[in-house]
């Protein structure tokens, strides 16, 4: 049997992704392994969106060369949202002549094909088109987990916030039919699966140019209603189209996590209007204190960039208060990243690199004290988690996470693994809760 090594480097939608490619490539015949040393086939599904993600499969496929020439016949592929940017394809092409097989993300399900092509002419293959609007349904999957599963529900992005890749990498914005997740979803819970994540860059934008009338609220009422014990996340919701209609979904189906990942990227309005994100300051504060309002127990995290093009210490202190005056559970913080062909990537950038690392040092600091604070919360309380694996804290202890994502450790007997069980918490460490079953 040939073995294969998969490595996605990006998004849940590109792990996604890469769980379809492993699916097709299991149909096909190939066994896989965790490390590219024995591999006859090494697929690298590369992400595009910051500079250190391309960076990094720049390195690793670099070293594959070392492999190839002990392995004869191995086979390289490159695909994921780097190989839909021509600027990378041509430095590929050139300065990369042992990779066998670029592809990009409209043509994955392609992928025996073009595989096919490139056993047997023994010749390089490109194919990166830009066409998009193909949504190719029923692929096989191989998915990494037992319990939780990933399942996309739209593709694309139209709103081309100044400093995002995406919209370009990615295409325009398509949903599924809500059938065909519906089906998909039952069928996940029928075999076992305890947490399914909706993924889509915006899914509150779900079910535009679809010929049934839904929306990504009337699509979450939908699943919960499928019957099983089961909980359901989703991300990501860009603000400005998270509408009261959401908060008041998620506040009454109760499958629905009360996680809300509600990216903010700047406290500045002057940033957010020059990041194209078509909300101000107070739209989102106005927004959360609803949610919160109506899901008390409501975790919230977000995204921020520091040191976007033109951002002054100025703006960056509003950022600063921002995240002091909503208090985020955790948070995904990135110095900003030039990306060629965005926007900004022309804008006057005037911060020293150094200010800006200086700047996200602080943030982090303020945030850390913030998420300790909340942490410490919970103690006391009784939460129910969905216990997922072997614990940190200890041999006889095991791990799960609560429905707001937090991580709780406590010792139990691994058959708990697959459970969702309730817990009181005892303590607060600074990454996560102890807890004792009840
Ligand atoms: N669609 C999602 C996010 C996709 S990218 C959303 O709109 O929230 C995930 C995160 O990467 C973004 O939220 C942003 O914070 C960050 N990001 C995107 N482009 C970036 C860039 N050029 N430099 C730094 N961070 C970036
Ligand atoms: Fe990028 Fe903005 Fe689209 Fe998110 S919403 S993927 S940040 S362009
Ligand atoms: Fe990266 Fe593409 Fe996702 S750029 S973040 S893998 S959509």
């Amino acid at each position: 049997m040939p073995i294969a090594h998969v490595h996605s480097y990006g998004c849940q939608q590109n792990v996604s992704d890469g769980e379809k490619i492993k699916g097709m490539l299991a149909l096909m015949g190939y066994g896989f392994s965790d490390s590219n040393a024995e591999a006859d086939l090494v697929i690298y599904n590369t992400c595009a969106v910051r500079e250190n993600a391309e960076d990094r499969v720049f390195g690793n496929v670099g070293a594959l060369k070392h492999n190839k020439r002990r392995r004869k016949g191995m086979l390289i592929g490159l695909c994921g949202c780097m190989m839909q940017q021509e600027h990378i394809v041509q430095r590929l092409k050139k300065s990369f002549p042992y990779v066998d097989l670029i592809f990009g993300t409209h043509v994955v399900h392609r992928l025996p094909e073009l595989l096919y092509q490139a056993l047997s002419t023994k010749e390089r293959v490109f194919e990166t088109p830009d066409s998009d609007g193909v949504i190719a349904e029923h692929l096989p999957i191989r998915r990494d987990g037992t319990l939780k599963a990933w399942v996309p529900i739209m593709y694309g992005c139209n709103n081309f916030c100044t400093y995002c890749i995406v919209p370009y990498v990615r295409g325009r914005e398509r949903s599924r039919t809500s059938q065909e997740i519906l089906h998909e979803v039952s069928g996940l819970v029928s075999q076992g699966y305890k947490e399914i994540t909706l993924l889509g860059q915006n899914v509150n934008s779900y079910g535009k140019g679809l010929e049934e009338e839904i929306n990504f609220a009337g699509l979450l009422r939908k699943i919960n209603g499928i019957e099983g014990d089961f909980r359901i996340r989703f991300m990501t919701s860009h603000p400005k189209d998270a509408t009261p209609e959401l908060i008041d979904t998620m506040a009454e189906c109760e499958k629905v996590c009360h996680h809300l990942h509600l990216p903010v990227q700047s406290g500045s309005d002057r940033i957010l209007t020059a990041m194209n994100r078509h909300y101000q300051r107070e739209d989102y504060l106005k927004l959360v204190d609803y949610a919160r309002s109506r899901i008390p127990d409501l975790a919230l995290t977000s995204d921020i960039i520091v040191g976007f093009p033109g951002e002054t210490r100025e703006d960056f202190l509003k950022t600063m208060d921002l995240i002091q005056t909503v208090g985020y559970d955790s948070l995904f913080t990135f110095i900003y990243s030039k990306r060629v062909g965005t926007k900004a990537a022309v804008m006057d950038d005037p911060t020293p690199s150094e200010d800006k690392t200086k700047w996200l040092m602080e943030l982090l600091e303020v945030q850390k004290k913030i998420g300790e604070d909340k942490l410490k919360e919970y103690v006391g309380k009784t939460l129910r988690i969905l216990v997922d694996g072997p614990g940190k804290s200890g041999e006889d202890y095991v791990t799960g996470r609560t429905e707001q994502n937090f991580i709780v450790d406590l010792k139990g007997p691994a058959d708990l693994i697959g459970n969702f069980v309730d817990v009181r918490i005892t303590k607060a460490l600074n990454w996560a809760l102890l807890g004792e079953l009840l």
